[in-house]
């Protein structure tokens, strides 16, 4: 026997961990061994006793994964087993066969017959070849304690009450403990429901130690759960919480009026023991049919049957402009006719209006609230730069204040501008040997707050904005950062730009990092009796101080979230959602949304984003748990292959927790996913306790040591020669992204590349001559060491602040000033200096974004700094929105200030402990100089009067 089966055999706990990130790969690779060994046992040719003994050990080591799945499930092994012992190598060889073929092809999701892996099916030559297309193939699984003779008589009456010709299949999991029913949820992503009996034991018979590595994810059962006899509904409760789109059936005989109401809310339906299989099985196709409804897209493909005239505009509306033309066919070859029958700009046959729907798209976006755990949610067809500005308009009047991060998106930026709100940029911590930021500390966050608590002008503040996840993959914590907003204020605005975090609510770990998850959860703890108490309790004990937890009497949930759909789940581009979990949004802030969302939505909008919205719902209602476990496997498989290769590790390093967030927020000390030595790290203690965490999936990719910059690798290396498509770089580290369609084979592409690049480079420096050495040389250390500074927000200028002692300031009022030309001029680098030197304000007319990093280095209104000048010399990138070389800074005129009467207006100091308050907020302060904080610990000199 080959060593190869030996070491895998022989493969510990310890290197399972290390080598496997998940249990699907783990399982597949014993599938896989076992078939490498069958073939060599046809015909006369049997196998050796040792050959025997590796494959009983084989599926032994099955034998307790595959309980998990009901295909091939248990009962295939034992076959299998039987099968070995009886000396039917033949038959063992073919059953494997089939078998290996059926999960690694995953036919048996389209095929009825063998996905019933019992003996016949697993046997009969080819059966594995005729599937069917339309089938949608899931598991039930029933959770109880039944003897095994039970367990047959089950499935056997499952499987007579199901018709073969239904395009939903289902094979039935039974599994005997709550234990166990976790441990297969959190495996077997075919699980679209479950049935749950009344008291089931806790925990599970199966020899676990063999797969011990991969339940670190399983929740460890608290005490009242260990003393308690009703196991079902806390059973009902955990797997909600783990995936709460399947459908949970609670089987009892418990009168309903005993049965607690919560119980009632947790069970799609509750039944008794004595009912029919046929009821239930009823429930369970209902269930699946509800998630797999698609309102809008099924309306869409009606009426593109229907045959209509076409009298009004849109040519292109049945392709009538299109496949009569001489010259433009091509466009219709290209996308073929459905799409050309389903472009109309009817809202009539059921198609719906975007703008005030009533029929199908309210249905639609109602499916949609419940996949996405929201009260409301809201189609948007231009993207989330949209979305944002909608939220904005709805709840922000001229005047507001909002905190936002200033490495947001731009989108929120101009929404500011076009409401009138007052800005305080809040920063991200730098990151500055990659040249990124991370995200902004909550501690921060709260001392921005307490500075308008401390000036009497909390009220003032509305919204709170911050990106989560960050393009970069900075997660915040959720849940602590609305719990300490909320304990300061108790009725803020969250928005939270999820732009890239669509995909995080179809698995658990990601969930509880998402808005609407939180919103849900702190919506119902304040609510709750028991808060109620708590916080009661706090009062006497503290005796009346202020409390740093919300009162529970005044808090409100007000949290929005603006998801781009097309970025990480099937939409087509600039499919967006915005959802709503807002306890005020009826009595508030819904006409106010209705009208933002006009303001900003076409009155033509795309029908064909609308309906990928739609089924990009239905995807992640039933696959969206497989699909995203699915992206992470990819992203960790590519961190493992990147670290451990000896030539790609030469030149490329793939960025490590500890690499993006200091120790300071990181109190689970996790500081890789993948080391070489170590192996894979669990990622559930980081994941629910530390205040920031990185999204594995987006994987940052340090270049330093090629010697070639973010941009040109992008574009002349990976674009160019091997049509890579990555959207981010910076000066040193290029970012990929693997996402619910990434395979298996494109990151062995990306990997094969690499070797590629990194070949040649290696090929290159060993034929350099001295000089051009030299060059190589320097050209490292300037992406390695002579990294540029990342400057802090400075400050608005006193024109636009209308107070000292908070730092808003009013990003509109600057942009328009700015429409008077003769108000502005523009300042080279050089001339910025020299005015600098002579201790002039310069004063930005409006946003200088470089690309990358992204964001506004200026805003309107802002004072530049010695910083932001550094940075700007420091740039080497091509694209600065907003900015001409050739001309320099468009900045205010010196006259365009003091016209605003703001000559003599420099910031007034804070007030210090035991100095009397100026009373005149707004009056200009007659001081020589003063000094104000620019937000990065330094002080800056405002200019003397
Ligand atoms: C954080 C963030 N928010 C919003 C957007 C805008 O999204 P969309 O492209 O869907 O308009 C982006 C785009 O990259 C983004 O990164």
């Amino acid at each position: 026997m080959s060593s190869h089966k030996k070491n895998f055999v022989s493969t510990s706990m310890q290197t399972l961990s290390k080598k496997y990130f998940n249990i699907g790969q783990y399982r597949l690779d014993i599938w896989n061994n076992l078939k490498l060994i069958a073939p060599n046992f046809k015909g006369s040719k049997q196998p050796s006793t040792e050959e025997q003994a590796y494959i009983f050990e084989l599926l032994d080591r099955l034998d307790v994964i595959e309980r998990y799945w009901a295909y091939p499930g248990k009962k295939a092994i034992d076959s299998l087993k039987l099968m070995l012992s009886r000396q039917e190598f033949n038959s063992f060889g073919l059953a494997l066969s089939n078998i290996f073929k059926a999960l690694t092809s995953e036919s048996y999701r389209l095929n009825p017959v063998s996905a019933k892996a019992n003996l016949n099916n697993i046997l009969e030559e080819g059966s594995i070849e005729k599937y069917d297309a339309n089938k949608h193939y899931f598991e039930v699984m029933v959770v109880d304690s039944i003897s095994e003779e039970q367990e047959n008589n089950l499935v056997d009456r499952f499987e007579e009450v199901q018709n073969t010709n239904d395009k939903f299949i289902y094979n039935v999991l039974i599994v005997q403990s709550v234990q166990d029913a976790l441990i297969a949820l959190l495996f077997n992503p075919n699980l679209q429901c479950g049935l749950i009996r009344q008291d089931i034991p806790l925990y599970s018979t199966n020899n676990l130690d063999t797969i011990s590595s991969f339940l670190g994810s399983i929740p460890k059962f608290e005490s009242f759960v260990v003393e308690s006899h009703d196991t079902g509904p806390i059973l009902g409760e955990m797997l909600k919480n783990f995936r709460p789109e399947i459908d949970l059936f609670y089987i009892t005989n418990t009168s309903i009026s005993q049965i607690k109401t919560n119980t009632l809310g947790l069970f799609r339906r509750i039944f008794y023991r004595q009912e029919d299989i046929q009821e239930l099985h009823l429930s369970i196709l209902r269930g699946i049919r509800e998630r797999y409804h698609t309102p809008f897209f099924n309306a869409l493909r009606q009426y593109s049957q229907k045959p209509t005239g076409v009298f009004h505009a849109m040519p292109i509306s049945r392709g009538n402009s299109v496949f009569k033309s001489n010259w433009i066919k091509s466009l219709g070859d290209f996308y073929g006719r459905n799409i050309f029958l389903a472009e109309t700009s009817a809202t009539t046959g059921g198609l719906d209006s975007l703008l005030q729907p009533t029929g199908s798209i309210k249905e639609a976006q109602q499916y949609a609230a419940r996949a996405f755990g929201s009260k409301e949610t809201f189609f948007v067809t231009n993207g989330t730069s949209t979305s944002n500005k909608i939220v904005l308009q709805a709840l922000i009047r001229p005047g507001d204040v909002v905190l936002v991060d200033r490495d947001c998106h731009k989108s929120h930026h101009y929404g500011l501008v076009m409401m009138g709100a007052k800005a305080v940029y809040l920063d991200s911590y730098p990151i500055i040997d990659y040249s990124m930021y991370g995200a902004v500390p909550l501690a921060d966050i709260k001392e921005k707050l307490y500075e308008f608590k401390e000036a009497g002008r909390l009220s003032s503040v509305k919204m709170l904005i911050l990106t989560n996840c960050t393009f970069d993959g900075m997660v915040y914590n959720v849940e602590r950062v609305m719990e300490e907003i909320l304990a300061i204020k108790p009725d803020m605005v969250f928005l939270w730009d999820e732009a890239w975090f669509g995909f995080a609510r179809f698995t658990p770990v990601y969930r509880q990092r998402t808005a609407m998850y939180n919103a849900d959860k702190l919506s119902k703890k304040y609510k709750s009796p028991e808060y109620k108490e708590y916080y009661e309790a706090r009062l006497i004990a503290e005796e009346g101080k202020t409390l740093n937890i919300p009162n529970p009497e005044e808090v409100k949930i007000r949290v929005y979230s603006t998801q781009s759909t097309h970025k990480t789940l099937t939409a087509f581009r600039q499919g967006s959602m915005i959802h709503v979990y807002d306890e005020e949004f009826k009595r508030k802030t819904e006409d106010a949304f209705h009208e933002a969302y006009m303001t900003h939505t076409s009155t033509s909008p795309n029908y064909q984003i609308v309906a990928s919205l739609d089924i990009g719902r239905r995807q992640v209602e039933l696959e969206g748990y497989e699909m995203v476990e699915k992206g992470i496997e990819m992203a960790m498989n590519l961190r493992e292959k990147i670290t451990i290769h000896p030539l790609l590790n030469k030149y490329f390093e793939v960025l490590t927790i500890a690499q993006f967030i200091p120790e300071t927020y990181r109190s689970s000390g996790l500081s890789v996913y993948f080391d070489a030595e170590e192996g894979w790290s669990q990622m559930g203690e980081a994941w629910e306790k530390d205040e920031f965490v990185l999204d594995p999936t987006k994987i940052t990719l340090y270049i330093g040591k090629t010697g070639i910059d973010g941009d040109t690798f992008k574009r002349e290396f990976l674009m160019d020669k091997f049509g890579i498509q990555v959207n981010k770089t910076t000066r040193n580290t290029v970012l990929f992204m693997t996402n619910i369609g990434t395979t298996r084979s494109s990151v062995t592409y990306l990997v094969s590349v690499l070797l590629k690049v990194a070949e040649q480079i290696e090929e290159k420096t060993r034929s350099f001559n001295p000089a051009e050495m030299k060059l190589h040389e320097a050209s490292i250390q300037s992406l390695t060491q002579n990294l540029p500074p990342l400057p802090n927000f400075s400050y608005f200028h006193a024109a636009f602040r209308s107070h000292w002692d908070t730092s808003e300031g009013n990003i509109r009022d600057a942009y328009f000033y700015a429409y008077e030309e003769e108000y502005c001029e523009y300042l080279k680098i050089e001339e910025c200096e020299k005015a600098m030197e002579e201790e002039r304000e310069i004063v930005s007319t409006n946003f200088v974004t470089p690309y990358p990093p992204g964001f506004p280095i200026l805003v309107p209104g802002q004072v530049m700094t010695r910083e932001i000048i550094d940075f700007m010399k420091a740039l080497d990138v091509k694209e600065i929105h907003s900015y001409r070389p050739e001309l320099g800074f468009r900045v205010f005129k010196e006259m365009a200030l003091e016209k605003l009467g703001y000559k003599s207006h420099p910031p007034k100091p804070k007030v210090k402990e035991g100095e009397e308050e100026d009373s005149q907020e707004n009056e200009p302060v007659k001081i020589d100089k003063v000094i104000v904080s620019n937000g990065n610990g330094q002080k800056i000199k405002t200019k003397n009067n």
